[in-house]
């Protein structure tokens, strides 16, 4: 039994990432389609040993396609999800343009799987920020246990969570830095090589960032709304992975080492957390792989029952096209969707 699946914004860095995972984890397919822009018609894009040529989302009919993953933006999902629904695949969106929509399940598998079985209202599932997926893997199970009161995190995001433009634009300062010495921001505000910017995403009336706002919006959807959390976003001069420094005040009590094993147990989580030189993870050892790493758990004794802890995973994977590939992952385990063609 496969299931038909299109991903839209094929050419870009989570696109090419879906299909890389999608090979990899043997997902049940009988036909997979690349999409993009007109610019990219007929452009080769890998998916396990074989090549697909892009097609045209503009002219594509999704009459018979059972799932459609798509990253190419908020405004193409803005246009194009409600239309690709109303044929009746599912799309599995990883724009910011449905997550807030109370008809939209936000969904990270680890944490609120349950809460997908109202994506039929509107067809349309969304993936949340990359930022968000990491960290609510790492606190659902300590809310579990001692019940989060407030959060505090400082993110160091890479430039792939910006798209492919923004890798690029840091792969050329840096070389111009050793070579001309001069450097112009394009997608960046300020020079992001040998740099960092405390700015992602537009400025909100508050002072906050949208990148800041999201985060606070996402973990309150899928985890909890009585949470506080405040955040600083900051894009650092990396190419993949984010990491987080947390902290977090509970209810109740809860020891370092009591966070340690609950994490140790947790779906999704990987502590490496040893008090001593590289006892932890940093974000070039996450590049590519799946888990979301906790490192440095430790007790902040300057609030009652507060850990402090780091948070690092590929942003492009479990941050968005992991993500998505598990949220597709449910709706066939759980039932919740058959192949159409078989269907006919
Ligand atoms: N990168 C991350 O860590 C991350 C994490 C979570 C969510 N997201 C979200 O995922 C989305 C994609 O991010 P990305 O990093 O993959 O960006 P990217 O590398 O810039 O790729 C964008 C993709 O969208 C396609 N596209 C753009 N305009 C289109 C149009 N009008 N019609 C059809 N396809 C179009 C592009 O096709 P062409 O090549 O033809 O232009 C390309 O395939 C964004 O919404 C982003 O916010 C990213």
């Amino acid at each position: 039994m496969g299931f038909k699946i299109a991903v839209v914004g094929a050419t870009g860095n989570v696109g090419r990432e879906i299909l890389d995972i999608l090979a990899e984890r043997a997902f049940p397919v009988s036909e997979v389609v690349a999409l993009a822009s007109r610019r990219s018609l007929g452009q080769d894009v890998s998916f396990g040993d074989r090549t697909l040529k892009a097609k045209d989302l503009a002219t594509y009919d999704f009459s018979d396609t059972d799932i459609c993953l798509m990253s190419a933006g908020g405004d193409v999902a803005r246009e194009w999800a409600p239309r690709i629904g109303a044929q009746g695949a599912v799309v599995i969106d990883n724009s910011s343009a449905w997550r807030y929509d109370s008809d939209v399940p936000l969904i990270v598998p680890e944490v609120n799987a349950d809460a997908i079985t109202g994506f039929s209202k509107k067809n349309i599932i969304a993936n949340p920020n990359c930022s968000t997926a990491q960290l609510v893997v790492a606190l659902k199970p300590l809310h579990d246990a001692a019940t989060i009161r407030r959060v505090v995190v400082a993110t160091y995001q890479s430039v792939s969570g910006a798209g492919k433009d923004a890798m690029d634009e840091l792969f050329s300062q840096t070389r111009a830095i050793f070579t001309t010495g001069e450097v112009q921001p394009g997608k960046f505000t300020k020079r992001i090589a040998f740099n960092v910017i405390p700015h992602i995403d537009v400025f909100m009336e508050d002072g906050y960032t949208k990148e800041e706002w999201k985060m606070m919006a996402e973990t309150k959807k899928i985890l909890d709304p009585a949470i506080k959390l405040t955040a600083t976003a900051v894009r650092v001069p990396v190419f993949i992975s984010h990491a987080e420094a947390v902290n977090v005040e509970f209810e109740k009590p809860i020891t370092a080492d009591e966070a340690r094993e609950i994490l140790r147990q947790a779906p999704g989580c990987l502590v490496i957390d040893k008090r001593e030189n590289g006892g932890y993870i940093t974000p070039h050892e996450a590049a590519g792989e799946d888990p979301t790493y906790i490192s440095r758990i430790r007790e902040d004794a300057t609030v009652e029952n507060g850990l402090a802890f780091w948070v690092v995973a590929d942003n492009l994977r479990k941050g968005a096209a992991l993500n998505a590939v598990q949220i597709a992952e449910v709706l066939i385990n759980r039932k919740l969707i058959s192949p159409r063609a078989q269907a006919a």
